[in-house]
């Protein structure tokens, strides 16, 4: 598969501009970043002219409309359109976000839209997030319990235990952090992320997991968890107001009250 690293917006050329079919009063444009693996070209910035009159409000609409009516070709995910399926991560106006929840209101002037910053893009808005998914897999996102589950009844956990997750289990895996993040993109081979490490500590804190000791074991490395230099562009990003700074903080200490 050919494949291309979003490269400078200096180095992406200039594309085709599409007119809207039915004029209004209210008339946006949006630049969209374009890579088609099936040509060698460049990736360039098609303009899409959108008569705001017709469209619903939030960026994910003006984009299902510029596919359903102007240009069939445009590509990008989307499944739920609620915010909880993580699928439309993208950059709009140079912030990591979810389509179907950012309001076009909210964007000034001509909204430029790129796929998610420094990770490989197989078309259009889709980036490649198989890595990504691979390194969240390591971290073995799945309770892990010495004892059975009880036969007739789930597992309890004290109103207080089950509060130590809130903040983690609404993590939607959507990326918009750990691609924000300036360490994941200089050491993203090695260290883990924060999207990552927000639910590895989603079980690390879990009442009901006893690899806890085994879980640190694994993230106590120089890479996968020590790259954190505490930059907070995670938190500052994240769709779903998370803190995944945070977390990895609390990682960072338990570690820390262990070797103590
Ligand atoms: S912490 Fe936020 S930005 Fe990061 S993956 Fe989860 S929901 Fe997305
Ligand atoms: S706080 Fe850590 S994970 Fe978050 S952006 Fe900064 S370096 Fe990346
Ligand atoms: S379409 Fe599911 S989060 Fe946007």
């Amino acid at each position: 598969m050919v494949q291309f690293r979003l490269p400078p917006n200096s180095k992406i050329q200039k594309g085709k501009r599409y007119a809207s079919p039915i004029k209004g009063q209210r008339m946006k444009l949006f630049q969209v970043y374009r890579f088609d693996p099936d040509t060698k070209d460049n990736p360039r910035w098609d303009t899409y002219e959108v008569n705001l009159d017709e469209c619903g409000p939030m960026v994910l609409d003006a984009l299902i409309k510029i596919k359903n009516e102007v240009d069939t070709t445009l590509t990008f995910r989307r499944s739920c359109r609620e915010g909880i399926c993580g699928s439309c991560a993208m950059n709009i106006d140079g912030t990591n976000t979810l389509a179907c929840i950012k309001a076009i209101e909210d964007c000034r002037g001509d909204l430029k839209i790129t796929p998610l910053p420094h990770l490989y893009v197989i078309k259009d808005l889709v980036p490649d997030l198989n890595f990504a998914y691979a390194q969240y897999a390591s971290i073995q996102p799945w309770l892990q319990s010495d004892t059975p589950p009880p036969p007739d009844k789930e597992r309890p956990q004290s109103q207080e235990e089950r509060e130590k997750l809130d903040g983690l289990w609404d993590c939607i895996l959507c990326f918009c952090c750990t691609t924000s993040c300036p360490s994941y993109w200089w050491s993203g081979d090695r260290y883990l992320g924060p999207a990552t490490l927000l639910q590895s500590y989603r079980w690390i804190v879990d009442s009901r997991d006893d690899a806890t000791g085994k879980r640190l074991d694994e993230l106590e490395d120089p890479f996968k968890l020590y790259r954190c230099h505490t930059i907070m562009n995670c938190t500052n990003t994240c769709p779903k107001n998370l803190n995944p700074a945070k977390a990895i903080g609390e990682i960072k200490k338990k570690i820390a009250e262990r070797v103590g």
